[in-house]
This record gives structure tokens, C-alpha cells and sequence, in this order.
């Protein structure tokens, strides 16, 4: 316990470990090292950001995919999904309602959808960011080729999700046919990154044939590309997927890298994800006590995010009236936090 403590100390100082180090760490992880560790994150997240936690809205655009992952609900092998593409005026219609509620930052995700025109993507960013200058334009639509992330990024994107599921290559095969690559992941994050993003990468926790190992490689990628933002959640089973049967990963082992990845940058982007709130009531607070000072709210129509079901049992908690944002405002109230109407930007 002395030696684990004095790691997570060492964190806080250096922001690294080794290998063996973060080994050590996760193996010796239990419930009074966690506390410790989280009294730390906790101060250090407040440090940067005070009381503030930064909101997103997240608007699922497609859940179209022409990729066949194991784990995701929307893979392209699952027939029972009933499939749909958002119209350009319903994406700004979103914003508009997204806008009045305070929202300063939209996310727009969906699965790799070959139906979806990238100069289409491209011309409604460029009309977000015209209707709203204030707003922060963040996107996640999976790989693409530098050429497209950079008219994207002309068009006016500020930020980029693309988790990179898991850093050891194995792992990665494990989780996907053959058809993706683990090298395409990493170089459109090395692309996202060198055409000005703030960029975010990530990881499922508990996903299946997941090892201390592949956490503490994942770990150390991160050390190594310093991401402004970082998406982690519990991997959730979906139930017509390969891994239907599988378990779901925890909520202590996700707290747990929330509060070091918050140590390893204090400054970090880190949401408290929708799937940590579904796999725990209080997910979301947890997950800001334990470091994290982002939540991401689902803007998108009420057929939509009940159809972009990448697991089971994801909950609509649309924000289709103001009293949905009001409930959010008073679970953080109850835990000293507060929402910042802010783009949030990366500093
Ligand atoms: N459980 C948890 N997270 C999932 N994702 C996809 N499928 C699941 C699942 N079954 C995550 C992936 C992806 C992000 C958009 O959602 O990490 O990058």
C-alpha cells in the first residue's frame, strides 16, 4: 500500500510512470488506495477548472456504419437496427435548442456512414460556426483521410474525438475484423493532431479480453501523445453483437483511471461519459469527484439517440425541455459543482 500511494504521489509530480509502474499500480488498486488517489485528482482538476464542469451537446448524426467492431451496437452486421441520417436541418436545430440552453460546445458523432458526404459534414460545420462565433465545434465520425480532416478543419473544427479503443495491436484485433487496422487508427490521430485539433483519444474499460497490460499500454500512449481530451468509459455488452455475453467492465476500475488520467494532466479534457451513467446511478458525479470535469448531454432528437444504441440499456434523458439541463444543474449542485457556460477550449 506505502509503495502504490507513493506511485500515485510520483504521478502527480512527474505525470509519468513506466510500464512496470502502472502494472504495480493497477494490480494493487483497491478501495483506500482509490480514495487517495481521488482526493488527489480531485484537487488537482480543481486546481485548473475550480468548481466549473464544462457541458457538451452531443448530437448523434448517423448510425449508418460500414464497420463490423464486436463490441458496438451499430456495427454494420446488425440487422436490428433501425437506421438513420440526420438532415442538415435537424443537426441545426439541435444547435439552435442546444444554443439557448447554454451550450457552447457540439459534438457531432456518428458511425462511419458512406452515405454521409463529407463536403455535407463539412458545409454544416461551416454553418454552426457561422450562425454561432461563440461555439466550439467538436467531431467524431470515425477515420478518414487527412485531405478530409483538413477541409474539415477549414470548415471551422475545432476538436476531434477517435478513442483508440485500445493501444496493444492484439487487444485491437481482438476487438475488430480484419478489415481495420490498428495502424490506420494511430496515424489519423497523428493527422488529427498536426492539422491543429484539440484531439481526443480514448479507451472501453472491462472490454472483452482486456489485461492490466493493455491498460498500462494505453496508459503510456497517452503519456506519449498527450491528447487535450480523453473519452473512457465501461465496455457494456450490446445484445446483438459477438459480445452479447460478455461482462460488462466496472465502475471502480473506471474511477480509478478517470483519477490518474487526471493526474497525468491536470489540465486534461475528461469527460464523465453517458456509459459510466449507465452503468451507475450516480455515474456522472462519481466520475467528476473522481476527476473528470465534463459531461456530455444527448442533444440529439429523441429517435435518434434511441436508435444510435451503441450498448444496452443507454437511457434518453433528452434535452427536448429545459428541465432535463435544470436536473443535471442540481446533481452538481449537490456535490459543490456547477455548469459553465464556456466553449471549454483546451488550455
Ligand atoms: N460499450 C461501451 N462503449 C462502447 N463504444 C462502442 N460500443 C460500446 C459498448 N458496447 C464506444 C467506443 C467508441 C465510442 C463512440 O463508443 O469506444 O469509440
Amino acid at each position: 500500500m506505502k509503495v502504490a500511494k507513493a506511485l500515485i504521489d510520483q504521478l502527480e509530480t512527474t505525470k509519468v510512470l513506466t510500464k512496470e509502474e502502472w502494472l504495480y499500480l493497477l494490480e494493487h488498486r483497491n478501495e483506500s488506495l482509490s480514495q487517495y488517489l481521488f482526493s488527489h485528482s480531485r484537487a488537482a482538476a480543481q486546481s485548473v477548472f475550480g468548481n466549473d464542469v464544462y457541458i457538451r451537446g452531443l448530437i448523434e448524426i448517423s448510425n449508418f456504419c460500414k464497420n463490423n467492431c464486436y463490441y458496438c451496437g451499430i456495427r454494420r452486421g446488425n440487422p436490428g437496427v433501425n437506421r438513420y441520417r440526420l438532415s442538415q436541418r435537424e443537426i441545426l436545430q439541435c444547435c439552435l435548442r442546444g444554443y439557448d440552453l447554454g451550450f457552447r460546445t457540439f459534438v457531432l458523432q456518428g458511425g462511419e456512414d458512406p452515405g454521409f458526404r463529407d463536403e455535407d459534414l463539412a458545409n454544416t460545420v461551416r454553418i454552426i460556426k457561422e450562425w454561432f462565433p461563440d461555439v466550439a465545434v467538436t467531431l467524431s465520425v470515425g477515420e478518414k483521410s487527412r485531405d478530409v480532416y483538413q477541409m474539415f478543419r477549414e470548415a471551422g473544427a475545432d476538436r476531434y474525438l477517435l478513442r483508440h479503443e485500445t493501444y496493444l495491436r492484439s487487444h485491437y484485433e481482438s476487438l475488430h475484423p480484419n478489415s481495420m487496422s490498428w495502424e490506420r487508427r494511430i496515424q489519423c490521430l497523428e493527422d488529427l493532431k498536426s492539422l491543429g485539433y484539440q484531439v481526443g483519444t480514448g479507451f472501453m474499460v472491462g472490454s472483452p479480453h482486456q489485461t492490466n497490460e493493455c491498460l498500462a499500454e494505453d496508459l503510456l500512449f497517452i503519456q506519449r501523445f498527450s491528447p487535450q481530451m480523453v473519452g473512457i468509459g465501461p465496455f457494456i455488452p450490446h445484445h446483438q453483437t459477438p459480445f452479447a455475453k460478455e461482462p460488462a467492465g466496472t465502475l471502480d476500475l473506471t474511477l480509478f483511471l478517470l483519477g490518474v488520467l487526471r493526474l497525468m494532466n491536470p489540465r486534461l479534457l475528461l469527460p464523465a461519459t453517458t456509459a459510466l451513467n449507465t452503468i451507475a446511478p450516480q455515474g456522472r458525479q462519481m466520475g467528476i469527484l473522481a476527476g473528470a470535469n465534463v459531461i456530455m448531454p444527448n442533444l440529439s432528437p429523441e429517435f435518434a439517440c434511441k436508435n444510435y444504441e451503441l450498448y444496452d440499456h443507454k437511457k434518453y434523458s433528452g434535452m427536448e425541455n429545459a428541465e432535463a439541463i435544470e436536473k443535471i444543474r442540481n446533481d452538481l449542485a449537490k456535490i459543490g459543482y456547477e455548469i459553465k457556460i464556456s466553449k471549454g477550449d483546451f488550455k
